[in-house]
């Protein structure tokens, strides 16, 4: 078979070889019943795939423990949201320090939109998603429009870089040239990809979802920090004279982009990486958790934490560890080059999932158990070889509403409603009122521009006292 493979692709024979001599030859089972372009894609999937690579990948992780970390926990000092009049003025002070670095263009915010979404049913890049609760803007145009303003009133370029994955790129890319860019020039938005691993079946074989495709997933958002460098990305960058990067998830519709505070506190604490949090709701829920895992920062998954360590209280009866990620970070350039130096920055998680694949006789199975292993690495892995970090509380109701799941929780429902409860506090605090219903949600619909106001700073400058809300605002 091989010789056979060998002599009709000569320019694949490398190639060919390495996945024989992987243990993976069963992907050409079907060779002689495709045609010659499914032949080719064969190959060139072949030829993308790193064996020795996946070889160490399977080994060295399957043995791994997934359900919990080793080492003492501990929790972590959190920049509480300002309370009393001092805490506020200065918190007033440090905001200023965030918006000379944003006038300074030294900012770029990072997006990482590379995911599958399978838990939203994969209908297209999770960025198209329509969700404003009046005007259906997308996802990725409410992040345009933060971007847009930014720059405006700060008078200055936040170069944007988007990272895609194989499977929604070119749909990413074509969203925003159907629209215009949603307003941003183009020479400062950059879209790049990140890598593709294979799934592996829990023997380490490569699995197929038709006789010439070979399944692969994305390698995960630490995939990110390896494109930004193979890529040249990170170069790019460095010309633009950018030092700090703004990362967040696009699925954050609340997201404050470059929200000038988080730089401030990031700036003079001259920190190498910020991190964001909020509270936790309770012990259970799915954010990872930040703490010390033996003197090294990192962030716990919840599906690594412990029952006991999720439930913990600390002296005054509240969640010992309550520092949810909510995946908004700012990370030096520097900081970044120090990682790259270092072998173990950024391992690999295992997942398994069922994933259906095809049989050795040619059908679809849909598996009803975890049959397959996904690799992924974490953007937040490279915490341990922080120096000096800061890390924020935000306010969920302000900062934090993801959407994950098409329905009830962090669903595009909630996602609009809290919108609209955000918009409805912003008026009420500057004098409107606004009704809500029992459970604090604003009985009506609003929804106001970045272009109109950023934040409720601005919003209370431009709405007169005298206005009447009647159930529905468009600004
Ligand atoms: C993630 C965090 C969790 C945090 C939560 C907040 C991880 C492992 N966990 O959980 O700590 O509390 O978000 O919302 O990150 N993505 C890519 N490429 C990939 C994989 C993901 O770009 O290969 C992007 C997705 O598009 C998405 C984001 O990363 O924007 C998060 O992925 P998701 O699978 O939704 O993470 P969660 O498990 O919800």
């Amino acid at each position: 078979m091989r010789e056979q493979l060998e002599k009709e692709y000569p320019d694949y024979r490398d190639q060919i070889r390495s996945a024989f001599e992987a243990g993976q030859q069963h992907i050409f089972r079907w060779w002689d019943a495709l045609s010659p372009f499914e032949k080719e894609n064969l190959l060139r999937q072949v030829a993308s795939i790193d064996f020795p690579f996946l070889h160490k990948l399977f080994h060295t992780y399957l043995q791994k423990p997934v359900s919990t970390f080793r080492g003492t926990l501990a929790p972590p000092y959190v920049i509480s949201v300002p309370a009393t009049p001092e805490e506020r003025r200065s918190a007033e002070r440090i905001y200023r320090i965030g918006e000379s670095f944003l006038r300074r263009g030294e900012i770029a915010v990072l997006t990482v939109a590379g995911g599958d979404g399978t838990r939203l049913g994969g209908n297209g890049p999770k960025g198209t998603l329509h969700i404003a609760p009046i005007s259906g803007k997308s996802i990725f145009q409410l992040h345009a429009e933060k971007i847009c303003a930014l720059q405006k009133r700060y008078g200055t370029v936040i170069p944007w870089y988007i990272m895609t994955s194989e499977t929604n790129n070119k749909a990413t890319q074509e969203f925003f040239a159907s629209h215009d860019f949603f307003g941003l020039d183009p020479r400062h938005l950059c879209f790049f990809m990140q890598g593709m691993l294979p799934v592996l079946s829990l023997e380490g074989k490569l699995l197929m979802n038709s006789r010439s495709t070979i399944i692969k997933s994305p390698n995960g958002h630490g995939g990110s920090l390896i494109a930004l460098k193979e890529k040249g990305i990170l170069a790019d960058m460095k010309r633009r004279g950018i030092r700090s990067l703004f990362y967040h998830q696009v699925d954050n519709v609340l997201i404050k982009i470059a929200d000038p505070a988080f730089l401030g506190y990031h700036v003079s604490n001259a920190a190498e990486m910020s991190l964001k949090v909020v509270r936790k709701r309770q012990g259970g829920e799915k954010v990872g958790i930040v703490g010390y895992i033996d003197g090294r920062l990192q962030i716990v998954e919840y599906s690594e934490l412990s029952q006991e360590d999720m439930e913990a209280r600390d002296e005054n009866g509240g969640l010992k560890y309550h520092a949810g990620n909510i995946a908004v970070h700012v990370m030096n350039i520097d900081f970044l080059e120090k990682v790259y130096q270092r072998e173990d920055a950024l391992p690999y998680h295992i997942a398994r999932k069922k994933v259906p694949f095809l049989n050795e006789h040619g059908d679809l199975v849909l598996p009803e158990e975890n049959n397959a292993i996904k690799y992924e690495s974490f953007i937040f892995d490279i915490l341990k070889h922080v120096e000096k970090a800061t890390i924020v509380e935000a306010l969920r109701e302000d900062e934090f509403s993801p959407v994950k799941n098409m329905e009830g929780e962090n669903s595009p429902e909630t996602a609009k409603q809290d919108m609209i409860n955000l918009f409805g506090r912003w008026l009420h605090n500057a004098g409107i009122t606004i009704p809500v219903d029992a459970r604090g949600n604003v009985i009506g619909l609003i929804e106001i521009s970045p272009f109109f106001a950023l934040d409720e700073e601005e919003l209370r400058k431009k709405i007169p006292q005298t206005f009447q809300f009647d159930g529905l605002l468009h600004l």
